[in-house]
């Protein structure tokens, strides 16, 4: 099986979790986007859901198939959310927002009854923290904020390499104006204790550390589907 395959099986074990009448959350990636192509040709034979999306990238992929989207400010309580994740490990922590839609994405998880994580296995860890952290920044003073991300990891005994993410050589930026620090660390081995020295510094929007959100995994192997459930 490819990666891609294992992506798709994933993609497609997540319809357990989708029933009539749900309002979905649509995550960020190429793991949800074969979730998002599915979910429209299920609506188109009468899976009835309404869905919001984490991205201007999924919203135009959503309504382009036809899916029809709903805003979180009318449904602020969703059924079910189903994102990927650039890493997922054994107590259903994740590192999120490689493609940069990470503050959406948290808000849009954190506003679900369920979250769904849907991923290939190489994205499955012991130890958070191989994949570079990303960190959504106001532009504004983005150096001093560095400094402080950076005497957080301290506290934390940890080290890491910080780089501005750009796209064609200039700063990207969000879909909500910021730009990325991404943090390279190596191990994180108490996620939770870091995210909440991230989300107090002044300028930190927010950081990819998903902790005590997902609750579900489903990880594409060359096996079949292997399903993950919290409790
Ligand atoms: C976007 C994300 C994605 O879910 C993550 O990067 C995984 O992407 P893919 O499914 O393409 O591997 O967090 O911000």
């Amino acid at each position: 099986m490819t990666t891609e395959d294992q992506k798709k099986a994933a993609a497609l074990a997540a319809f357990d979790y989708v029933k009539p009448g749900m309002k979905v959350g649509l995550g960020t990636g190429s793991t949800t986007n074969h979730f998002i192509r599915e979910l429209a040709v299920r609506a188109k034979s009468g899976l009835d859901v309404e869905c919001v999306a984490t991205s201007r990238a999924t919203f135009k992929l959503a309504s382009d198939l036809g899916l029809t989207m709903t805003t979180l400010e009318k449904h602020p309580y969703l059924d079910v959310t189903v994102d990927g994740a650039d890493e997922f490990d054994g107590s259903f922590q994740l590192i999120k927002g490689g493609g940069g839609a990470l503050l959406v994405e948290k808000i849009v998880a954190s506003s679900s009854r369920y979250m769904v994580v849907i991923a290939d296995q190489s994205k499955k860890v012991n130890t958070l923290g191989r994949f570079p952290l990303p960190v959504e920044v106001v532009p504004f003073g983005v150096n001093a904020t560095a400094w402080k991300i950076e005497r957080a990891l301290k506290i934390c005994n940890l080290k890491g390499k910080l780089v501005l993410r750009l796209k064609e050589g200039k700063p990207f930026v969000t879909d909500s104006g910021n730009a990325i620090i991404d943090v390279s660390i190596g191990a994180i081995p108490e996620p939770g204790r870091l995210d909440a020295l991230l989300d107090v510094i002044p300028g930190v929007i927010e950081n990819g550390l998903f902790v005590d959100i997902c609750g579900i995994v489903l990880m594409g192997t060359d096996d079949g589907v292997k399903t993950f459930r919290k409790g």
